[in-house]
């Protein structure tokens, strides 16, 4: 069956990559992750694209390849956790799909986040009060992204994903 897709929006470490490897299995759909797409057609990571072209230039590609996937289905699209902050993106994420929005708090956020160094915007800050922050002001821009809203603390990601089959199809 072709379905919609399913598109999931986040802060980082909330769980968007391993809810979309679950997903993909229990729906049988394809998944595409908009980070490593965008790091494979530039042949350079998240971090060097910020060193080198700069934040909007990554901001751009974002909204580019979210334009293109746009009329596929069949796909999970498991979002940069940026995705969400530009208007333009959340009307297109509107279109393409059903938005799911995955939550976590900002301690549990850090848990996830702490070994890995791979985020340009958490290098230096991995502490509570700078995610609390971020977290605070994009809060707006999540929220009016989404279609539906699942918390991630202290779960299962079968627990989780149960929860967002059951929301997608309700919508
Ligand atoms: C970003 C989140 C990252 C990545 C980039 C910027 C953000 O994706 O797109 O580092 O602004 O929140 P993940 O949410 O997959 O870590």
């Amino acid at each position: 069956m072709e379905r919609k897709n399913i598109l999931l929006i986040g802060f980082m470490g909330t769980g968007k990559s391993t809810v979309s490897a679950r997903l993909k299995k229990e729906l049988d759909m394809k998944e595409v992750d908009t980070d490593m797409l965008i790091e494979k057609r530039q042949g350079m990571t998240i971090s060097d694209i910020f060193a080198k072209k700069g934040e909007e230039a990554f901001r751009n590609m974002e909204t580019e390849l979210l334009k293109e996937l746009k009329s596929e289905r069949n796909l999970i699209i498991s979002c940069g956790g940026g995705m969400a902050l530009r208007d333009e993106n959340a009307a297109v994420m509107k279109e393409a799909g059903t938005v799911v929005w995955l939550t976590a708090e900002p301690e549990t956020i850090l848990e996830r986040v702490k070994h890995d160094d791979s985020r340009p915007l958490l290098r230096g800050n991995k502490n509570v009060e700078f995610i609390g922050n971020l977290l605070e002001q994009r809060y707006s821009k999540y929220k009016a992204a989404a279609d539906v809203a699942v918390a991630t603390d202290c779960r299962t990601v079968k627990d989780i994903c149960g929860e967002i089959i059951r929301k997608v199809c309700e919508k």
